[in-house]
């Protein structure tokens, strides 16, 4: 191990995979006035420190109403390439070598928007961004569980064409009410077209959302997860299965999953035997990006570089690469602790 650094340099030097990130959630302020200038389109906020004030959420609602008032700003193509392109650059120099990249294109086309202004934008910026920034991506098209499945079965029919640039198909957005249960047939036509699946679940829901999105959606990947150690029975079908949770520790704090980091469930699910990767969910709105969250988690849980190298070998174990790639990448992970 590096004996020489503090885990602080060993975290922001150490190779990783980023696998939980809406691209809406890394629209920065900054990026939000100039864009909103170019389309002359209004916001009610007057400056930047004005709308980093209105980021105090109570909870995922509180949380999605002014995330979806951000994304309302996006328009043309050239502003989702610009976004993905600012997140990509600054997940590149994060030392993020692979990013699953989730995006919600029913935010955009309720709005009028089409669905190939949104995808050619987003794919336009992660194609440039090999060759700029040396990062890999997937792409994760996601549902959001509150419009409901035949909304969902309607945007998949959107998607269809562009089969060849979506990895997968996902669950956001409002979780109580909204139980995996109610998708099963959009969820089903998708793996029929080759899609792979993963599903928000136990975030604010209880651990029957994880347990059904295994059984019914059939995922392959539970994004956060959290409430699964409440079961255990399920935490170990998903030991057994070696299901990978993609977990956010600022996004928890700042939603008040958890009211501290401390109390956070992640040591107690790396001691259970469970996949776990850490990831930024909405960098721009929690306060931090892959390394922070990192950082933040490593301090209040006092977790040791070695924990953290678990953590980034997890991360390609548990992205959608193939095996050679994930090989690849990995032992770029090794090289790094051993160096
Ligand atoms: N959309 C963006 N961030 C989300 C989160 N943390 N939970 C559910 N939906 C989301
Ligand atoms: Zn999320």
């Amino acid at each position: 191990m590096k004996k020489e650094l503090t885990v602080d340099d060993f975290i922001k030097g150490i190779p990783k995979a980023e696998l939980h990130i809406h691209i809406e959630g890394s629209f920065e302020p900054e990026l939000m006035f100039k864009i909103a200038e170019r389309n002359k389109a209004r916001t009610r906020f007057k400056s930047v420190e004005e709308v980093r004030e209105a980021y105090k959420f109570c909870n995922l609602q509180d949380f999605l109403d002014i995330y979806y008032e951000g994304a309302g700003i996006l328009t043309g193509e050239e502003d989702f390439y610009e976004l993905t392109t600012a997140y990509l650059e600054k997940a590149a120099s994060q030392n993020v070598l692979h990013s699953e990249i989730f995006f919600d294109p029913q935010t955009h086309t309720g709005r009028g928007i089409g669905f190939s202004t949104v995808i050619d934008g987003i794919h336009g910026a992660v194609t440039d961004a090999g060759g700029k920034f040396g990062i890999s991506t997937r792409l994760i098209m996601c549902f959001l569980r509150d419009l409901g499945e035949s909304s969902a079965m309607k945007t998949l029919e959107e998607a269809l064409p562009y089969r060849d640039r979506i990895t997968a198909v996902g669950l956001d957005s409002a979780e109580v009410g909204n139980p995996p249960s109610k998708f099963r047939e959009v969820f089903a036509r998708a793996r029929e077209a080759g899609f792979l699946a993963v599903a928000h679940a136990g975030e604010e829901g209880p651990a029957q959302y994880v347990r059904e999105a295994l059984q019914l959606l059939k995922v392959s990947r539970i994004d956060h997860g959290n409430r699964c150690i409440e079961d255990d029975e399920l935490t170990e079908e998903l030991v057994r299965r070696r299901i990978p949770l993609t977990v956010c520790p600022l996004s928890n704090l700042r939603l008040k999953v958890v009211n501290r980091l401390e109390d956070h469930p992640l040591r107690r699910m790396l001691e259970r035997g469970l996949l776990v990767t850490v990831n930024s969910d909405d960098p721009a709105y929690f306060g931090g990006y892959i390394n922070e969250n990192y950082s933040a988690i490593t301090r209040a849980l006092n977790l040791t570089a070695e924990d953290v190298y678990k953590l980034a070998k997890n991360s390609f174990e548990a992205s959608f690469l193939n095996e050679g790639e994930k090989a690849e990448m990995s032992a770029r992970v090794d090289e790094y602790k051993n160096s």
